[in-house]
């Protein structure tokens, strides 16, 4: 019994860091909840992902809530390191194992320094998530407040492919795991991937 919740353990660990930052956590668009906090999502649904370079992806075809934004210019420079990455979110110091992965650029994400610690609209550092997942990881927050404190972690697991465009990388772009397109709503205990 030790033993194997010992190697689960070592396991579930084993994927290396790529980045990890602090900052703010925003919102920008929702497949399962369109019209949420007085807004409706229905046209950034439409937008094509950074990541998928080759054949357009928007996300309403992604249709995964899983889906994070990150610093703009960080991910146009390294596509490769970081389409489809896990990233791992704390919030209020509560890891979340939901199965989260990088698949865009944030223009705002990508403003002002690096390390501050400053809310400001035109530039800050941080990720952007679904509504439903800011929502579920801030405990109902999203709304209210529109940007929630964040830490994350990128991390070497591969959960979505997407085909970036550079030489080797994947031509048929999807999920890795089923959970990824599971509803966001759905609880993280059914990730097992
Ligand atoms: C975004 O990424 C670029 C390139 O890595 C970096 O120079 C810049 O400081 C980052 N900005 C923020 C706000 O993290």
């Amino acid at each position: 019994m030790f033993a194997s919740t010992l190697l689960f353990a070592l396991g579930a660990s084993a994927s290396s860091s790529i980045y990890s930052g602090s900052g703010f956590g925003t919102y920008y668009y929702d497949i399962s909840d369109v019209d949420a906090c007085g807004t409706s999502f229905s046209s950034q649904n439409l937008g094509d992902v950074e990541c998928s370079q080759v054949t357009a992806l928007s996300l309403d075809t992604i249709n995964s809530n899983y889906l994070v934004a990150m610093n703009h210019t960080q991910l146009v420079d390294n596509m490769e390191t970081y389409c489809g990455k896990r990233v791992v979110v704390t919030i209020n110091g509560v890891k979340s194992d939901l199965p989260l992965f990088i698949g865009d650029g944030c223009e705002r994400c990508a403003e002002g320094s690096a390390d501050s610690d400053t809310w400001n609209a035109e530039g800050a550092p941080g990720l952007d998530f679904s509504y439903t997942v800011l929502n579920e990881l801030s405990g109902g927050e999203a709304c209210d407040d529109g940007h929630v404190s964040i830490e994350w972690e990128i991390l070497d697991e591969t959960l979505y492919e997407f085909d970036t465009g550079a030489s080797d990388s994947s031509t048929s772009q999807g999920p890795v795991s089923a959970a990824v397109t599971a509803s966001a709503s759905a609880t993280a205990s059914t990730f097992t991937a």
